[in-house]
Order: C-alpha cells, then sequence, then structure tokens
C-alpha cells in the first residue's frame, strides 16, 4: 500500500478543511436556498444548527479519521471490526458521487461565466435571459461539466499535500477581500435596505419544518460532514493538532462567507427587482448586475468567477478524495486509476444533471413550494439529486457518525483524541461529548423526521 500523507501545519490543515468547507454552497447555494426560504428567521436558524450540530458532527469525524488514520470506510473497519458500521461510511462515498455530479454542473456555470467575462460577452446582456438560454442548452454546460471534472482529476492526482494544500492556502483569503468589496458596493445600491431588511429582519410565519431540513441540510452540505469528506481529511491531521480549534475556526470561516454571500447578493436580488426564490440560478442572474455597476467591472467580474471557480476545485477534490482514498485503501486501486475511474464515473453521472433541463428535461417532477408564495416548484435531476444528498444522505449520515462516537466508541476514546491524550485540558469536552451523544442524534431525527413529513 501507497504510504499515507499527511498535512503539513496547523494553517495548512485550516486551509484545506476550509477549502473543503468554502465553496458553491456559500455563493451559490447558501444565498438561494434563504432566498427560497424567507431570509432571515432561516438565517437564524442556519446559525443555531452550525453550531449546536454541525460543529459537534464535524468533531466526530475528526476524532473517528484521526484516530483510525484511514478513510471513510476503513476507519469504522479499524476502529470497529467485524460489524457493520463501516456501511456508514458506504452511504459516504454514493453521497460523494452524487454531489460531485451536481457540484460539478454549477461549477461548470462559474467556469463559463469566466470565459464570458474575457470574451467580453458577460456585463451588459439581460442577465435572466442569458443564464437561463446557457443553462438549457445542451453543449456548452457538458463542455465546461467536463473541463472542470479534468482539473480536479488533476489535482486530486498531484496528492494531499502538494494538490490540496499548497492550492488553498493562498487563493481563499483573496476570494474574502473580493468578496467584501462586492458587498460594499451592493449594500450602496438604490433600494439595498429592502434586501438587508429581507436577510436581517427575521418573520417566524415563513418558517416550517420543510424550511428546518432545509437549514440542516445546508449547514451539513457547507461545512461539508455527514459523508466522510471530514473523516478522510481528519486522517491526515497530525496528531499534535487542536481538532477543536481546526473545526471552530472551519465553522466560523465557513459562516463567515456564506453571510458575505447573502449581504452582497440580497441587496442587488432587491435592487435588481429578481425574485428572491428564483431558485439555482440567483447568484448568476445577480452579481453581474453588481459588477456592471463598478469600475473596471469586467476585469473583477473575472476575477470574481475565476477565484468561485477555484473555491469549487477545492471542495470538488475533498469529495473525490472521499471515493479515491477508499478505492485505494480497501479496493488496492493504484491511485492514478481511482482517481481516473472515479472521476469518469461521476462525470457521467453528472452529465444527467447538466442535461437536466434540456435532454432531460421530461424528467422532472412537482413539489410544493418552500416559498410563501405557495404553489409548486418543479424539481428537475439536478434539483432531486441535491434533495437527495444535502437533505437526506448527509443528515442521515451525520446522525448516525454521532452515534457511533457517542454510543459505540464512547466518551474515554472520544476524548483522548479530542485532547490529544490529554495533553490539552478544556472544561468543555465533557459538554461536547453530551451533545455529541444526546442532543445532536435526537436533534437531528427530529428535524429529519419532520422535515420528510414523516412525524
Ligand atoms: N462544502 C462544499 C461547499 O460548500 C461542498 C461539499 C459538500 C464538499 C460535501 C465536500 C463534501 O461548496
Amino acid at each position: 500500500m501507497e504510504k499515507r500523507e499527511q498535512f503539513g501545519s496547523t494553517i495548512g490543515v485550516i486551509a484545506a478543511t476550509a477549502g473543503s468547507a468554502i465553496g458553491l454552497g456559500n455563493i451559490w447555494r447558501f444565498p438561494y436556498v434563504t432566498g427560497e426560504n424567507g431570509g432571515a428567521a432561516f438565517l437564524l436558524i442556519y446559525i443555531v444548527l452550525m453550531l449546536g450540530i454541525g460543529v459537534p458532527v464535524m468533531l466526530s469525524e475528526m476524532i473517528i479519521g484521526r484516530k483510525s488514520q484511514s478513510n471513510a470506510i476503513g476507519s469504522f473497519k479499524k476502529l470497529v471490526p467485524q460489524s457493520y458500521w463501516w456501511l456508514i461510511g458506504l452511504m459516504g462515498v454514493f453521497a460523494s458521487f452524487i454531489i460531485l455530479a451536481f457540484y460539478s454542473t454549477v461549477a461548470g456555470w462559474t467556469l463559463h461565466y469566466v470565459y464570458s467575462s474575457v470574451s467580453h460577452n458577460l456585463l451588459g446582456q439581460n442577465y435572466e435571459v442569458f443564464f437561463l438560454d446557457f443553462k438549457d442548452s445542451s453543449l456548452m454546460p457538458v463542455i465546461w461539466h467536463i473541463v472542470f471534472m479534468i482539473f480536479t482529476v488533476f489535482i486530486v492526482l498531484a496528492g494531499v499535500k502538494k494538490g490540496i494544500e499548497k492550492y488553498t492556502k493562498l487563493l481563499m483569503p483573496l476570494l474574502f477581500l473580493l468578496i467584501i468589496i462586492l458587498c460594499l458596493r451592493s449594500v450602496t445600491l438604490p433600494g439595498a435596505s429592502k434586501g438587508l431588511e429581507f436577510l436581517f429582519r427575521p418573520d417566524f410565519s415563513k418558517i416550517d419544518a420543510n424550511a428546518i431540513l432545509a437549514a440542516l441540510g445546508q449547514a451539513f452540505f457547507s461545512l461539508s460532514i455527514g459523508m466522510g469528506t471530514v473523516i478522510t481529511y481528519a486522517s491526515y491531521i497530525q496528531k499534535k493538532e487542536n481538532l477543536g480549534k481546526i473545526a471552530l475556526s472551519v465553522t466560523f470561516a465557513d459562516f463567515a462567507l456564506a453571510l458575505l454571500a447573502g449581504i452582497m447578493i440580497f441587496p442587488a436580488v432587491f435592487a435588481f427587482g429578481i425574485e428572491p426564490s428564483s431558485g439555482p440560478g440567483l447568484v448568476f442572474m445577480t452579481i453581474p448586475s453588481i459588477f456592471e455597476q463598478i469600475p473596471f467591472g469586467n476585469i473583477f467580474a473575472i476575477i470574481f468567477f475565476l477565484l468561485l471557480a477555484i473555491a469549487a476545485l477545492t471542495s470538488s477534490i475533498s469529495l473525490l478524495e472521499v471515493v479515491v482514498a477508499y478505492a485505494v485503501e480497501e479496493l488496492n486501486l493504484k491511485r492514478r486509476s481511482a482517481t481516473i475511474i472515479s472521476a469518469i464515473l461521476a462525470t457521467m453521472m453528472g452529465l444527467f444533471c447538466t442535461l437536466s433541463w434540456s435532454t432531460f428535461k421530461n424528467f422532472n417532477i412537482n413539489v410544493a413550494s418552500d416559498c410563501d408564495l405557495g404553489g409548486t416548484k418543479t424539481m428537475y435531476f439536478f434539483d432531486m439529486m441535491d434533495f437527495m444528498a444535502s437533505n437526506i444522505l448527509l443528515p442521515l449520515g451525520g446522525m448516525l457518525i454521532v452515534i457511533f462516537v457517542g454510543w459505540k466508541l464512547g466518551k474515554k476514546k472520544a476524548i483522548m483524541e479530542l485532547s490529544n491524550e490529554n495533553k490539552l485540558k478544556s472544561k468543555l469536552f465533557d459538554l461536547v461529548f453530551f451533545i455529541i451523544k444526546y442532543i445532536a442524534p435526537i436533534a437531528i431525527a427530529f428535524v429529519f423526521l419532520k422535515g420528510i413529513n414523516v412525524i
């Protein structure tokens, strides 16, 4: 077997884990899901779920990954041999494929926006029409989808430390900076206050069980938890690192970026008269209007979409790495063949997502709309994959992971790992374990069952 690599430094670990967490989930998904679920009240619930459930699930994954030094499936086999707990990991590998499929579709959209800004075809358009025309066509989205997957493969082939760590350390801060500039422009647009009100003045009548499940799904998706990404990355973390510190830094950075994305998008949504519940196209239909309002907008647009594509890349490599680490360590494939085979499979599945609105547009269902306008919304194959991964597989995976750590691994071993064999002292360890064992599983089960209308 090939020797396992490790992340080189604390800052490298945080950058790589944050690189996985920060991506389209923050900038593309968070605003549109918040828009579909009514704004501020959703945001408040999101914060509570991030801290109360997200952090404990992330810590549980870190405990499993670093303790076992193994991949998402192998870790369970190593910690409890001769049992069926590894099926949690298998579910995670399955979820990775599904997410990778629709994720690379959206990442392909960002590449198209880079290309369109470079060729001066973006600014000055009617952005709703521009986006829909592109998304509903059957050639360009496929090309960009494949291009993005090729980039992903390229970096994963370079390996963990050289590939993942190097690319994330520098670029994430740059993305932050650019988004702050965009926020400043957006909040000074005429009519911006309506957007800020939408984001910050809660109206709880807009919240129902579906919305709470959507918030939980968004928290899991955004933090990359519930499917073994963090288990896999934590297996490359050195024994001396402080897991609690890493989990909190990553959660904080991830949340901050989502919030900034909200502050960037919603004032513009209202200023330009776009429907907040427009769905997955929201960001793509809104952001170009902001660039139109700033000097050198086209150059900023190029940099922004490029950084967004790179943020997507640092997430997609973590998705592919889950599958690759499993295939290398459990199925004894060479890293190279494992990477290429899994990428081809994911790309093929992704084609169904990319072509959801053209070739496969008749494959859809109508469901009750989440937003307060009522009515129905149409879910295409793409939306079904997103729903299945974010609102079903990740919460379910997260619940099983905390149950595993709380009830099977047990308090002593869990706290040993969290405290680096008692070298770190904190009164919070007991509390964290209590949440992992009792609160998190019950809360996830409740939100999940209520959200899918079982109770
Ligand atoms: N967290 C990533 C994002 O916000 C997406 C992701 C989900 C990555 C699950 C890995 C695992 O874009």
